[in-house]
């Protein structure tokens, strides 16, 4: 164990909050519910008479927008800046002011009013790491409609299923997006998405990027128009916070499941409201005034959370920085934007760390910078590897803590408690369940299993507030991917265990879900694609370990008989047919060709057993309903890199 303030758990702060917000969550939620300004307060805090479809703060009405934003204007935090924009790819940078943002944000929310927007109404978010990301997801929440952020390395297709499920009556999008070797032009991405969607929505809305973009003109998409921003809001008037209630879904953001469709997670407002709010004090550390940064994208739940509403629900400032960790223009990147503006705290996924390691081992990009103001450094989005802590933990001098959470949660599940009570730290693990999730690790059949052994993480229900509400337009779905395995608990879809000090580890997906470069991605939506291409009879895609992304998906194809396909060339055809279908973020490189694929009985491939003699795994258990072992043993020198 490293780290100081150890404290006996039956006895400590931390103690009494899980245990009271698990004996009795109404009392203590509805406590917390106090550092949210409601409309009309809550009276109860979890209705369970639908279970599990649980409602969060049932009779309570709030507005989310005024929650971040205009409260703390009213309490005299105008002055001082809500978000602070650092893009290290065009080498711009920009302050807003809580009094700038409340007026940015009504008068974006007026303009998609006058476009028709209104309380329950969906728009889709397809943008960059440019402020005014957040802001279209405040004006949203502003009037009450929900939005749908759609991640900027997906491809027209992702973007279509998208489009087609939320059905929005607005795409707000930009002219792109800027990688660090290459421009990413939007248009072509929603004229082509448009093309391919049942649904056409009334308007697009572009947040420009004339310097970077200037020979983009709007394509030609048939019923629905494209204005600019700033030609929208010049005619409208600036909208106030609509209330709205509790339950009210804020956004939907999608997915990976195991399928390849995407699940749409709904999100409500109070509950969220009342998580993130706490989250920020008790499980960060974070207080109104100091400054905040995630090096995420508004595109995953990471950024929804901790760079646009969370730090603004407790009035703080949140950095929004377009850039890598390294090549943008190197390994210092970090380092520079956290001294710049004084970050206290920074939380990024541990595969950007070992990014920065990979080129400056010994950290030496480190010394060169004043990074006084940082107190600690937060990870989350795959298992911050033992190694990697150290490394971080040496190197910057603070505490370096895990996290663990999805999507689905919207906020950890498992985390060491920096505002509430600072716990030793013990690496490989994102320490206690935080209050509110009631963490258990079951076998197969549903049975709590001892400390220290190895099982599926499940949440007894009611999982805390701000957890998922449902799937979008999906109730059965929700019930059969997250609700059925074990009854009265929720499937976290990841293994692992507890620990005899009540330490959670995290060890990874039980099912098809991969995790490359703290990107969540389905082998299966993958596998579909590849599918497709006429040569190929079939195709398993597995995530196998890699150094750097922690998973990269590795493709198996078996070609129909009579297709004899030179290997290099078929496997770039597939290459390009994944991009072109999921997106660059798909990281799809590698594909071999084989004679067979190993399947159960029931014709069922043994991922799990490719995966695990892929990662080099000596002990591997083979399923005993394998349909023909010998397939297994002529795949087997291909999956350990033998051929
Ligand atoms: N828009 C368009 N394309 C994007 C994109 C975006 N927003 N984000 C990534 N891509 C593209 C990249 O350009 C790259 O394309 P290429 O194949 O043409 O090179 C591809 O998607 C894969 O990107 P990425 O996985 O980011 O790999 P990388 O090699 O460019 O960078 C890291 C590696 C580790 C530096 C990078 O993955 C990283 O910063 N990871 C942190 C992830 C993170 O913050 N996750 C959020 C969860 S907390
Ligand atoms: P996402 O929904 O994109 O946030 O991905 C969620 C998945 O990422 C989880 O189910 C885990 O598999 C993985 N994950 C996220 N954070 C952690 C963590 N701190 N430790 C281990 N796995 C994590």
């Amino acid at each position: 164990m490293t780290d100081t303030n150890a404290t006996d758990a039956s006895t400590s702060a931390y103690a009494a909050a899980y245990r009271q917000s698990i004996t009795d969550p109404d009392a203590f939620w509805l406590d917390v519910a106090k550092d949210i300004d409601w409309t009309t307060p809550p009276t109860q805090a979890v209705d369970g008479t639908e279970a599990p479809f649980y409602k969060w703060f049932p009779d309570g009405q709030l507005n989310t927008s005024y929650n971040a934003i205009d409260r703390h204007v009213a309490a005299g935090r105008g002055d001082q800046p809500a978000y602070i924009w650092d893009s290290a790819v065009t080498g711009t940078k920009e302050t807003i002011t809580y009094s700038q943002l409340q007026e940015q944000v009504a008068e974006f929310a007026g303009a998609l009013a006058a476009e028709g927007v209104g309380k329950g109404d969906r728009v889709v978010i397809y943008m960059p790491m440019v402020p005014r990301a957040a802001i279209a997801m405040l004006a949203c929440a502003r009037l009450g409609a929900v939005h749908s952020v759609v991640f900027g390395g997906f491809a027209a297709p992702e973007l279509a299923i998208r489009i087609d499920d939320a059905r929005p009556k607005v795409i707000v999008t930009s002219h792109g997006g800027i990688e660090p070797t290459r421009k990413v032009p939007y248009f072509p991405m929603v004229s082509k998405a448009l093309e391919l969607t049942n649904h056409t929505p009334a308007s697009v809305i572009v947040a420009p990027r004339h310097t970077e973009f200037p020979d983009e003109t709007f394509p030609e998409t048939p019923g629905t128009t494209w204005s600019y921003w700033d030609d929208v809001v010049v005619v409208s008037k600036p909208a106030d916070p609509v209330p709205v209630a509790a339950t009210d879904p804020l956004y939907i953001l999608y997915t990976s499941g195991t399928t390849g469709l995407p699940k749409g997670v709904v999100r409500d407002n109070g509950g969220h409201a009342v998580a993130l709010a706490w989250s920020m004090w008790n499980i960060y550390g974070v207080r109104p005034g100091d400054v905040w940064w995630t090096a995420s994208d508004v595109g995953w739940v990471v950024g929804h959370s901790y760079i646009v509403y969370a730090p603004l629900l407790v009035g703080a400032t949140s950095i929004i920085y377009e850039g890598k960790p390294v090549g943008t223009p190197d390994a210092g990147a970090f380092w520079r934007v956290a001294s710049e503006h004084k970050a206290t705290a920074l939380f990024t996924a541990p595969t950007a760390v070992r990014a920065i390691r990979k080129e400056d081992p010994r950290g030496e990009l480190v010394s060169e910078y004043d990074l006084t103001a940082l107190r600690t450094l937060f990870c989350a989005g795959e298992r911050l590897d033992p190694d990697t802590y150290q490394w971080a933990t040496d190197k910057l001098g603070v505490p370096v803590v895990d996290n663990w959470w999805q999507t689905e949660t919207g906020w950890p599940i498992a985390s060491n408690m920096r505002g509430l009570e600072p716990m030793p730290i013990k690496a490989g693990s994102p320490t206690v369940p935080v209050p509110g999730y009631a963490l258990v690790v079951l076998d197969g059949q549903g049975n709590e299993v001892p400390a220290g052994e190895d099982g599926n993480l499940a949440i007894r229900l009611p999982m805390a507030p701000g957890t998922l509400a449902g799937l979008w337009n999906d109730d059965e779905r929700f019930l059969t991917s997250y609700m059925s395995t074990f009854a009265g608990y929720y499937t976290t879809g990841d293994g692992g265990y507890i620990d005899e000090d009540g330490y959670v580890f995290v060890m990874g997906r039980t099912d098809d879900v991969i995790n490359v470069a703290g990107h969540r991605l389905s082998t299966g939506s993958m596998e579909a694609v590849i599918a497709k291409h006429p040569a190929v009879a079939e195709a398993a895609v597995i995530g196998v370990r890699d150094e750097l992304k922690g998973q990269r998906p590795v493709g198996y194809v078996v070609l129909k008989a009579g297709e004899v396909r030179d290997p290099e060339e078929l496997r770039a055809e597939l290459v390009k047919m994944v991009r072109d279908e999921i997106g660059a973020v798909a990281t799809f490189r590698d594909c071999t060709v084989v004679q067979g694929l190993p399947k159960t009985r029931s014709g069922k491939i043994l991922r799990k057993t490719m995966r695990q003699i892929a990662d080099g795994q000596t002990d591997v258990a083979v399923p005993s309903t394998i349909e023909d072992p010998a397939v297994l043993d002529a795949l087997a020198p291909y999956l350990r890199g033998e051929k």
